[in-house]
């Protein structure tokens, strides 16, 4: 079975592209990436990965990718991810997450109609929900407040699309927020994660700069979220829509005074105005229930468990880093 992962270099592609290699040995995927970029998370398995580098902005390179391919699975993971930023640049986080999925689409719809594909929105789209829709389920209305949200309003929709108009067999899911080793700090675990390791090992003051601490989010490790996309893949009908979360939130507090109990040095909090945002929804839990059902899945590696690795993942990145003089890169 040949398998395409788009953005199969970044944190949950190369997640996904282990999990295969791991897990799933028996199965005997053949497995396709597209890779932009850097290629630092897939280094030690490049020799079983099929790679294709280039642009998924330029139609014409996508078609000539699925035509050579030709997928009979996909997951649609290369895209703008970085809520925050989004505001800074919203054409940036509009324009790459529309295209590259739009130049996919159309390529498989040309030459894979059968593939089933993977189309991954986000929480992000339900926005500045009301708090008696909490837990979120499928039906929640849509009301993003960011560009990044309307950016996965987008994608979601346009996946759905192409279920009705070309009977694709598209199957979207919503992601909540995943944590796990290898993301970048651009995400809150890794954020404070990375200065912590920075502070143990002399290479910042003391003080760990955050920012809206009161924000109640719902964390899934991006291991036990991978297998929820292959799930996702195995048991979704075309057309299908799940929300993927672990059913649970707590404050960013909380997620700073686990990782903070995980290391013995003293270290002083500090809000940075640069860190708040334009808009932020206060309370955010999933709930999983339909994806339960139709696949079993439930997460297994607990909030505690994932912080530990990605804070044992930045001690590695800062020790190696620092050893050579120089200052750990993101990942
Ligand atoms: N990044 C970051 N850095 N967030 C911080 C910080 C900090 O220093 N301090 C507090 N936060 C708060 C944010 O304000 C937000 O409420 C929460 O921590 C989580 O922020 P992120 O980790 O940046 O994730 P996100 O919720 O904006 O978006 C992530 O989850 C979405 C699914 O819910 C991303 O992974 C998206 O791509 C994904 O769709």
């Amino acid at each position: 079975m040949r398998v395409l992962i788009t953005g199969i270099s970044g944190f949950v592609g190369a997640t996904l592209a282990s999990y295969f290699l791991s897990e799933l040995k028996g199965q005997q995927l053949e497995i396709h990436g597209t890779i932009h970029r850097a290629d630092q998370r897939i280094h030690h398995m490049r020799e079983q990965l099929r790679l294709h580098k280039g642009d998924l902005r330029n139609p014409a390179w996508v078609d000539r990718v699925v035509e050579l391919v030709r997928p009979s699975l996909v997951f649609h993971l290369a895209a703008w991810s970085d809520v925050r930023a989004s505001w800074d640049q919203p054409w940036a986080a509009y324009e790459l997450n529309i295209s590259c999925q739009l130049n996919l689409l159309e390529a498989l719809r040309r030459h894979s109609p059968e593939a089933k594909v993977l189309a991954v929105a986000s929480s992000e789209v339900y926005g500045l929900i009301d708090p008696t829709d909490i837990p979120i389920d499928e039906q929640t209305p849509l009301r993003p407040n960011s560009p990044y949200g309307i950016s996965k309003v987008a994608q979601d929709l346009m996946a759905q699309q192409y279920w009705f108009n070309f009977g694709l067999h598209t199957v979207r899911v919503r992601s909540f927020n995943h944590i796990g080793p290898g993301q970048s700090e651009s995400f809150v675990a890794s954020a404070f994660a990375r200065q912590i390791a920075e502070i143990e090992h002399g290479l910042q003051e003391p003080v760990l700069k955050v920012g809206n601490l009161e924000a109640e989010r719902d964390y899934t490790d991006v291991r036990d979220m991978v297998r929820a996309y292959w799930l996702a893949l195995q048991c979704g009908e075309p057309g299908d829509l799940f929300n993927v979360g672990s059913g649970t939130s707590f404050p960013v507090h909380h997620l700073l005074d686990i990782l903070l109990n995980l290391s013995a040095s003293d270290i002083i909090v500090e809000q940075d105005p640069e860190r708040l945002r334009p808009s932020e929804v206060p309370r955010i839990v999933c709930n999983p229930q339909l994806f339960a059902r139709r696949t079993g899945w439930a997460p297994r590696i607990s909030p505690r468990q994932s912080l530990t690795d990605v804070l044992q993942f930045w001690r590695g990145k800062t020790s190696t880093e620092s050893e050579r003089g120089t200052k750990a890169s993101p990942p």
